[in-house]
């Protein structure tokens, strides 16, 4: 696929410390990626407390920091908006999703073919074309 690299790991940054942040102890973090279908899948995913099924989709906003209890003061609701924003620029969807096992695992998913994001417009290349 054609990515911004630079941009890409930024988004994978923004996932690990979240989980990082709703860990602890015993707990694991996992980061993985696949080819599927025509898409790239890059994820992370811990064991920790999850995610509400009611705030898989605000979580994405900009400012909306989900859950009670404790947290630390750094960190303003802006990671998985940037996150999203970046997913998007590749014409792609960020998501999360509840693992069987419990925590959470949030997905990148981007299409194989090359998406310029030329700001207001965007130019989808065929493959072939792209590697001209
Ligand atoms: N790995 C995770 N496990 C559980 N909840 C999470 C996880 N990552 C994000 N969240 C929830 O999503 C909210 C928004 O995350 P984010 O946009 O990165 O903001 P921030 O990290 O500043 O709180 C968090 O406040 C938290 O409620
Ligand atoms: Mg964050």
């Amino acid at each position: 696929m054609l990515g911004d690299a630079q941009r890409l790991t930024q988004a994978l940054m923004q996932l690990a410390a979240n989980a990082v942040r709703h860990t602890g102890d015993g707990d694991t973090v996992e980061v993985g990626s696949a080819v599927r279908d025509g898409s790239v899948l890059l994820w992370v995913r811990d064991t920790g407390p999850g995610v509400a099924p009611e705030d898989h989709e605000r979580i994405f906003e900009r400012f909306v920091r989900a859950g009670s209890g404790p947290r630390p003061v750094e960190g303003a609701g802006l990671g998985l908006a940037i996150v999203a924003s970046i997913a998007k620029a590749h014409g792609g969807t960020a998501s999360v999703h509840d693992p069987l096992e419990g925590g959470a695992q949030f997905v990148l998913d981007l299409p194989l073919r090359p998406v310029i994001d030329a700001g207001a417009t965007t130019v989808v290349l065929p493959a072939a074309e792209a590697a001209r």
